[in-house]
């Protein structure tokens, strides 16, 4: 990994916050943006020095790799305050190596990782105050890089900006959502880039999002490409469902992002003493399931929307409805979770981590 020798990063303050023009009691998912952002670019050959910055554009060459190819990976995470006014992240190095694992497979230069964790931290503590407290609510942090690279040849680009940028953020559903199980559209395919968090993974998705949203539903459940049997993602989240009083989710794969909100789950649901299946699944069954009263949840789960119960899902034509039951497992997690990512219960598994 080629670098400058420290992340010594230059920093600029806005002139003018826009803190006081932010609605805190009432904030959208995503919309809002910090100050500052952070920015680090790539050429000839190595990272050069990072900058915190106040939130600007930015120029680009019309001819930059990213506008033609889409050489583009994406993070999305989380940044929590405290009642003390201490602030946390969770499990950012698996972030941090997750963006690399995605650049990897878009010919995009790792970013190191003393460079990721310096910038994300030194803009948190300048962004302190945009740290929402209300309930549910948190700030939402996007580290994303791009192709700066000049000219429309379709080859790798010579030059990079990574970028973070944050959000003040509430909640990014904020009822239970019906879905379509998708029979024709796939997400991924094996040898392709589904397991990596690249944008054109997301821009591929929305057509047949919208069309699933005309048709009534919220969101697309991603079979699998080669048989549209196996269910794999829930839209941006990856998957759980109860039968009976299993949980079960399907396996890592290719095809399949390997979310951090999900394995933090399955151990969660273990330490619990939920009996958890890590398996592929079939539509099939799910059905089977649904008919026999034993589909007792369905549910997302993802940095952005936490855990998204599901209310019913759509297959050929016919609509299946999932019961509101009492003590839900997908409540029950989300407590356990949300309370270790705001500091309010024990951290055993060691996944907090405080900026300071
Ligand atoms: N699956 C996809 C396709 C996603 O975009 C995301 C969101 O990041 C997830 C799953 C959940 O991953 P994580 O829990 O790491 O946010
Ligand atoms: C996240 O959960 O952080 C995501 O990246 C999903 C998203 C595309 C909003």
């Amino acid at each position: 990994m080629n670098t400058d020798k420290s992340p010594e990063i230059k920093i600029t303050k806005t002139k003018q916050s826009n803190i006081g023009n932010v609605d805190f009691g009432n904030l959208p998912f995503g919309q809002v943006f910090t100050d500052h952002m952070f920015v680090c670019d790539y050429k000839d050959g190595k990272w050069q020095q990072p900058e915190i910055m106040p939130y600007q554009n930015i120029c680009l060459d019309p001819s930059s790799k990213i506008f033609h190819y889409g050489q583009s990976v994406f993070e999305g995470m989380k940044a929590y305050k405290d009642d003390e006014g201490k602030i946390f992240l969770f499990r950012p190095l698996e972030n941090q190596k997750r963006m690399n694992i995605s650049s990897q497979r878009l010919a995009i230069p790792e970013f190191p990782e003393d460079y990721f964790m310096k910038g994300l931290s030194e803009l948190l503590k300048l962004e302190k105050d945009w740290i929402p407290t209300t309930d549910g609510s948190s700030l939402y942090i996007r580290p994303f890089v791009i192709a700066t690279g000049h000219g429309v040849h379709a080859s790798a680009s010579d030059a990079y900006k990574f970028i973070i940028i944050c959000a003040p953020s509430g909640l990014y559903f904020s009822k239970r959502i019906k879905v379509k199980i998708e029979q024709y559209y796939s997400r991924a395919a094996n040898g392709g880039v589904g397991y990596a968090k690249a944008g054109g993974n997301y821009g591929g998705s929305f057509f047949p999002t919208q069309k699933a949203i005309q048709q009534g539903y919220q969101q697309v459940i991603w079979t699998d490409d080669a048989t549209h049997q196996y269910i794999e993602e829930a839209g941006a989240m990856n998957i759980f469902v109860r039968i009976g009083d299993t949980l079960m989710t399907a396996p890592k794969s290719e095809r399949i992002l390997d979310g951090i909100t999900r394995k933090s789950l399955i151990d969660i649901a273990k330490d619990e003493g939920i009996p958890v299946e890590v398996r592929k699944f079939t539509v099939k069954e799910l059905i089977e399931a649904q008919k026999k009263g034993e589909l007792n949840e369905m549910f997302g789960a993802g940095t952005a929307a936490i855990i998204s119960p599901i209310s019913g899902f759509g297959f050929e034509d016919t609509d299946y409805e999932l019961p509101e039951i009492k003590n839900d497992y997908a409540s029950r997690l989300k407590k356990r979770i949300t309370d270790i990512q705001y500091n309010r219960a024990d951290d055993k598994f060691g996944w907090r981590f405080e900026v300071k």
